[in-house]
Formats: C-alpha cells, structure tokens, sequence
C-alpha cells in the first residue's frame, strides 16, 4: 500500500522525531498533541532540529522549509482522518493509549494502518480495542529518531503479513535498520538495555560509585556514548519506570524492577534532561551531577 500521510499521536521526545523524519521521507504529516502549548512545544523542537540540520549543511533551506511545510501541528484527531498510517507516541500508560485508540479509530479511513511505538506494553492489547488488529503493528523507533538507526517492527499474533511489509517498507523508506520482533514486552533491545540503566541506578545506590563515575567507566570501557545515567536522563525517567513497571509485572524478576532512588525522582518531579534535571541538573551551560542524598 503506498504511505502519502501520517498521522503521530504525541509530540514529546520520541512522536516530535518521528513527525520530523516521516516529513523528510516525503509524507504529509499530521502531528497531535493534547493543547495548543503542546502543538507549539513540539513544531519548535522540530523547528530547532531542522535549524540545526541547514547550520551544519546538512540540508539546504529551502528543503527544510519544505519539510517544515509538510508538517501540520493540531490539537483535532478529525485531521487524522485520511491519514495512511497512525503511529502512536503517547505516554506510556496503557490506559491512555487505549482511550486515544477507541477515539482514534472510528476517526481514521479504512484500509490504514495503525501503530505503536510503545517500548514495552505488549502491542496486542492496543491492537485488540481497535477495529483492525490485522492492520495494527508496533513500530519502535529510538531516541533520537532522527539519528538512531534501528526501527523493531513488531508483529502481534493478529498483524497480518500485509501489515507486517508495510513496517518493513516504512524503515526502509527512513534509511531505518529494520528487525522484526515479537511482541514480547521489552521487544530485543529494551529486554537487554532497560534492566542495564536500572542495575546502574542499583549500583550508585548501593554506592558502588558516584553518578559520574558510573557514566565515566560505562563511557570509557565499554564505548557507550552516553553513560546510563545520562541515558536514563535522556530517555525520561518518567518514562524508565512506567517500562520497569510493566516489564516487572510481565517477568517478575528484580532486574526490571525500578529501584525507589528513580520512584522518589520521579514523585519530585525530575524526569531527567526533558524537565531540566534528574540525575544531572541541564541549568547551566553543563550538565552538573544531582545531589540525591543517599
Ligand atoms: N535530537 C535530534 N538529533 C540529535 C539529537 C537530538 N536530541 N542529539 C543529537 N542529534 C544529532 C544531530 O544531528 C547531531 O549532528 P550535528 O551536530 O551535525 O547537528 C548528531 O546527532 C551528533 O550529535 P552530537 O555531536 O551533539 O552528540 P553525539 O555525537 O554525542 O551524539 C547521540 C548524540 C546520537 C544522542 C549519542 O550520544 C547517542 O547515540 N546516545 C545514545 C542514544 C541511545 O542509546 N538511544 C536509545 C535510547 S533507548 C530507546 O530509545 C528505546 C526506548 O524504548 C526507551
Ligand atoms: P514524552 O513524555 O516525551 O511525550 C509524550 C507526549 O504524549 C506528551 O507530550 C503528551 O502531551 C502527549 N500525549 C499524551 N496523551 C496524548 C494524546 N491522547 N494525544 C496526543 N498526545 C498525547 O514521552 P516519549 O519519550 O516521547 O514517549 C512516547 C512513547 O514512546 C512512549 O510509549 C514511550 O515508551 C515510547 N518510547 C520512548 C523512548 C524514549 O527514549 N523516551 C524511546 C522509544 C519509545
């Protein structure tokens, strides 16, 4: 089937990226969020993206004011109405992604696809409150979108073959690494990395090293680019223990589980680098360690 408009439901971290590469693939893009700040939130990070891109001539201007062009921020879901394919990027919280979806829906043309880019809710439970489980699938893109290379196309025992190539026919037309994962919570990558940044968290609590020194051996010895407590930052710690939470409940096992170092951050209200602090504080020209008080 071929992909002229896509829709992204949330425009934070991960939906802002997603409607900013699926605009430089050529499609129309219809990006919602919750009100209008939010709409306006994510087009400047965007804007700033595109920006970014045309200073280190990347992209001439005029492309980028094209991309720009094919973007449309609205607050409306009657806007994603003739859109081909619909990739959620909510919050990760499986009751808000299935209230958006009963509303979604009814709303979008049959025949287009839906999916999800959750990064550890099984993708069947979203699937099955819609009206098309065989034309739903997950899709998981990495943050950054823009840069990340990797896309896991997720089939569920519903996704049908057909929707299936169309995951694989979307990474390819975004220059995406694709694998093909089952949908078993936590997908490949995120079975492995997501109980690796918690052990870090477990680690400094237990005090086997500050937070820099942590990501400073983590960095050094083993070549991350970030260490896991700056990844952590930057993936939403907000985020991290929604996915630790549902990854425990699903394999009960210790590793999954969010220690109460990041349950106690996130009651306060530090999600990391999108809030402005979590284990680094981004006020100042350099992030500077947290003091956390353990
Ligand atoms: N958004 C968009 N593009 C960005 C970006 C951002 N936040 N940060 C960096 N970039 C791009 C820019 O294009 C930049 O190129 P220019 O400088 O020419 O503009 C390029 O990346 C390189 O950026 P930097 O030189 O500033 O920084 P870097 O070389 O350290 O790379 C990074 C930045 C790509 C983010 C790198 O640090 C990295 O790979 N970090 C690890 C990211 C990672 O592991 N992501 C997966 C998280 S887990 C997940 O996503 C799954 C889940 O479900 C939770
Ligand atoms: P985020 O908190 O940065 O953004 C979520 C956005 O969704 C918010 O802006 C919120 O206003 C919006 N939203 C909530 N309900 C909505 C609705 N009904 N309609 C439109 N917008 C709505 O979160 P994020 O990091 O972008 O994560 C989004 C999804 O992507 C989650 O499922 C997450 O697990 C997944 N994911 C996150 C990462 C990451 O590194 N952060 C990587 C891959 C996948």
């Amino acid at each position: 089937m071929a992909i002229n408009k896509v829709g992204v439901v949330g425009g934070g971290l991960m939906g802002h990226g997603i409607a900013q590469i699926c605009a430089q693939a050529g499609w129309d893009v219809v990006l919602r969020e919750v009100d209008d700040g939010k709409v306006e939130k994510a087009v400047a990070m965007i804007d700033k993206q595109l920006s970014r891109a045309v200073d280190r001539g990347r992209m001439e201007g005029a492309a980028a004011d094209a991309v720009r062009g094919r973007i449309e921020g609205t607050t409306d879901y009657g806007r994603l109405a003739d859109c081909d394919l619909v990739i959620e990027a909510i919050t990760e919280d499986l009751g808000l992604k299935l209230e958006m979806w009963k509303e979604v829906d009814p709303i979008v043309k049959d025949g287009a696809f839906l999916a999800t880019n959750t990064s550890s809710l099984a993708v069947i439970d979203q699937a099955a409150v819609t009206s098309r489980p065989d034309r739903f699938l997950g899709l998981h893109f990495f943050n950054p979108a823009q840069v990340m290379p990797l896309l896991e196309v997720v089939q569920t025992v519903t996704t049908s073959d057909e929707a299936l190539k169309v995951g694989f026919e979307v990474g390819e037309v975004l220059g995406k690494t694709v694998v093909h994962a089952k949908d078993k919570t936590g997908f490949i990558v995120n079975r492995l990395l997501v109980p690796y940044m918690l052990d870090a968290v477990r680690a400094y609590e237990e005090g086997v090293g500050s937070i820099e020194e942590i990501d400073a051996a983590m960095k050094a010895g083993a070549n991350h680019p970030m260490g896991p407590l700056t990844l952590a930052d930057f993936v939403g710690l907000d985020t991290l223990v929604s996915i630790g939470a549902v990854m425990f409940d699903e394999y009960r096992e210790r590793r999954f589980a969010a220690p109460p170092t990041l349950r106690k951050m996130v009651a306060a209200g530090w999600y990391g680098r999108k809030s402005g602090k979590g284990f680094y504080d981004y006020s100042g020209d350099k992030p500077v360690a947290s003091e956390l008080g353990l």
